[in-house]
């Protein structure tokens, strides 16, 4: 069996190893020339752990190549990117595109999935533009949606281990898929149509951004009526049915702050809580903003000379290198723009450079700041010890005094 892979990103690329890893050739298909030339001699230019040594493998033994251009293939996947514009409209230009890339290859009895998050009827929406240019194809090929929720940084145990959703667009889309993911998939693969599918993914996104919404709507309560939030949600948690997410600065990365807006942007009449979630998360971020300048600016009143300040943590999450999206990395610039780049230091342990911020270590600003800032819980930060002689602005419950 031979499968093209169209985009070999952070989900791509793995997806595409562990699939040869399992015995499927596979030709990874990128638009981007650096991406396919590092590829084909075994270098990842992603950030995974143990993926490059699967990669060599995989590139030595000739299961898996990258060109610029698709090949004939027995299966198809599309995992380009879906980001949205201007105005929180999803763009599936990059899916139509490159499905038009590979219509011309395809033939009789072949596999069409889509990977890419996507908004509701995209799958249907693409098959009218293949059947448009190929009509002789219509009832010979399985189209599904098959969407993907790893981890970044455990991804070779979630690709195989996962549960996976598979919506064809007719059950025996879904059969066909079912086989094919099998090959390496430990994960029960749950068939269903393929709008439900699309929908399944922005379901999971949305309800995780919805209960982080909960908790950070908490965090300004619990602000203005003097109670602790962490403690207050600590206790509550001891409820055998109730489990509240922790708050923090915000919400970023590319999944959660993104896909929500796949709902909201076609069914804005129904989806009020979505849409709530994502505006009160997007607030938090400036909330947090407001509260540092506010400080900033007693803490001069108070004294009579300006504070030093430390930024701590600029990745959207714990521990991980991603700055996508991050309100944290919003936070920092929106402070330091106010205060024209005033005595601010920037604290991010797990880049070594930023092309913006001069980086300080962690230790070092945490003992020289007046005022510290917690944005992002990273284990480090954790080994401090809570100072009664500095102000600490604690977002993402390091010290949860
Ligand atoms: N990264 C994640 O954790 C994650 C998780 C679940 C779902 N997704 C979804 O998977 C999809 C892919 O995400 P990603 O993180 O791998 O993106 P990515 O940006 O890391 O990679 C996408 C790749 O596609 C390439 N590309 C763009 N247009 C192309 C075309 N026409 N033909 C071939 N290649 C093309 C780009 O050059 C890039 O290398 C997105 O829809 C994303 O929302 C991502």
């Amino acid at each position: 069996m031979k499968a093209c892979f169209m985009g070999l990103g952070y989900i791509g690329l793995p997806t595409a190893i562990i699939a040869a890893r399992s015995g499927v050739d596979i030709v990874g298909v990128d638009v981007n020339p650096k991406v396919v030339e590092m590829t084909n001699k075994g270098k990842l230019h992603i950030i995974e752990p143990g993926m490059e040594e699967l990669l060599q493998e995989m590139v030595a033994t000739g299961k898996l190549k990258a060109s610029t251009k698709p090949e004939v293939a027995d299966a198809y996947f599309i995992v380009v990117p879906t980001p949205f514009k201007g105005n929180h409209k999803p763009d599936i230009s990059y899916v139509e595109a490159a499905t038009k890339a590979v219509v011309p290859f395809l033939k009789d009895g072949d596999l069409f999935v889509i990977e890419s998050t996507s908004p509701v009827g995209t799958t249907e929406h693409i098959a009218k533009q293949i059947f448009a240019a190929r009509p002789e194809l219509e009832g010979h090929i399985y189209i599904a949606y098959c969407p993907e929720r790893v981890l970044p940084g455990n991804v070779i145990y979630e690709l195989v281990h996962n549960d996976r959703v598979i919506g064809g667009m007719t059950p025996e889309a879904s059969d066909k898929a079912v086989e094919f993911y099998s090959q390496f998939v430990t994960g029960q693969l749950h068939k269903t149509n393929a709008r439900t599918a699309e929908m399944c993914k922005l379901t999971e996104n949305s309800s995780r951004d919805a209960q982080i919404a909960f908790a950070n709507e908490l965090s300004f309560i619990c602000d203005k009526a003097g109670i602790n939030v962490w403690e207050l949600i600590n206790l509550a948690n001891k409820h055998p049915r109730v489990n509240i997410l922790q708050p923090g600065c915000g919400v970023g990365g590319h999944c959660i702050a993104v896909d929500p807006y796949f709902i909201t942007a076609e069914f804005p009449e129904e989806a009020k809580i979505i849409a709530q979630a994502r505006e009160t998360n997007n607030f938090k971020a400036q909330w947090c903003a407001e509260k540092v300048k506010s400080t900033m600016l007693q803490f001069e009143l108070d004294r009579g000379r300006k504070p030093q300040v430390a930024m701590m943590g600029l990745a959207f999450k714990p521990n991980i290198d991603d700055l996508r999206e991050s309100p944290a990395k919003r936070i920092t610039a929106e402070v330091m723009q106010s205060f024209n780049n005033a005595d601010i230091m920037v604290v991010e342990p797990n880049i070594t450079e930023h092309k913006v911020f001069k980086l300080t270590h962690f230790e070092k600003a945490y003992e020289e700041a007046d005022i510290v800032v917690f944005l992002t819980a990273h284990n480090e930060f954790k080994t401090l010890e809570w100072r009664d002689d500095k102000v600490i602005l604690d977002f993402c419950g390091i010290f949860k005094k």
